[in-house]
């Protein structure tokens, strides 16, 4: 078990590997992407049980738009499944959600669906569940940049008045604190354009498993990594 005195304040995930898990039994990609679906459950039930705050999961990122159309699709209907079926339980479990990205880009439908339940469970307060939907970290800080540009050429702001607290303020994930955790599946060493300005001091868990294998057990064992690392740091 954990150490529930040093948990996590916030956990980042990079779900990756539901394409290949899904070759490795002779599935189309969809079934990868609906199992690593099941993963995103059990890994927000075990959050909450932990007294994780935040997790945020990399759920569609800003390239992803570039894969196959049927692919896209079956990605934005998983999605959209799972905000409906999610929706009750997020209340119940008292978890409140919030989305980073351009989500002017999303469909409609799932566009919708989202706002709806970001505003039904604003007041939460038992976790709070970030999805990073055409995400992309780059963009992100580009957007940041440019609010601050035309503040400046508007007069409200000068140059000088720029630091590292102001820009964090215009980001998208203003207000959520830094992740403590970034854990990413199937082995690759890549931060992949998830929050670049945010991840500066986290620790970084390499999974090897690929994400519709990643469950409970995989997230407690990441979490007591963590804590390994965090205790010989916090002893120098
Ligand atoms: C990476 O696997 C994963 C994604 C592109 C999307 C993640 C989406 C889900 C886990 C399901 C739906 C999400 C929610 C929040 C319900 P990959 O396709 O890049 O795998 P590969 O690298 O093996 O090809």
């Amino acid at each position: 078990m954990p150490d529930f005195r040093e948990i996590p304040r916030h956990i980042a995930v990079i779900m990756d590997g539901n394409g290949r898990w899904a070759k490795e039994r002779g599935l189309p990609r969809r079934e990868g992407h609906r199992a690593g679906a099941e993963s995103v459950r059990e890994v927000t039930e075990t959050c909450i049980e932990l007294g994780v705050e935040y997790l945020t999961l990399f759920a569609f990122s800003s390239e992803n738009w570039n894969r196959p159309q049927a692919e896209v699709k079956a990605l934005m209907n998983l999605l959209d499944r799972f905000l409906a079926e999610k929706a009750k339980e997020l209340d119940k479990q008292k978890i409140r959600l919030l989305a980073i990205g351009q989500l002017e880009r999303l469909p409609a439908k799932t566009r919708a669906l989202l706002d709806k339940i970001i505003a039904r469970t604003a007041d939460h307060t038992a976790m709070t569940l970030v999805l990073a939907l055409s995400y992309g970290g780059r963009e992100e800080i580009v957007a940041a940049a440019r609010s601050l540009a035309a503040d400046a050429a508007a007069g409200t702001l000068t140059p000088a008045d720029i630091d590292a607290t102001l820009f964090a303020s215009r980001l998208q994930s203003a207000g959520i604190p830094d992740p403590d955790l970034l854990i990413r599946t199937s082995g690759e060493m890549r931060v992949s354009n998830f929050l670049l300005w945010q991840i500066s001091y986290a620790e970084i868990v390499i999974v090897k498993k690929f994400w519709p294998d990643f469950r409970r057990k995989d997230l407690t064992e990441a979490v007591q990594e963590y804590q390994r690392r965090h205790r010989r740091f916090g002893a120098l």
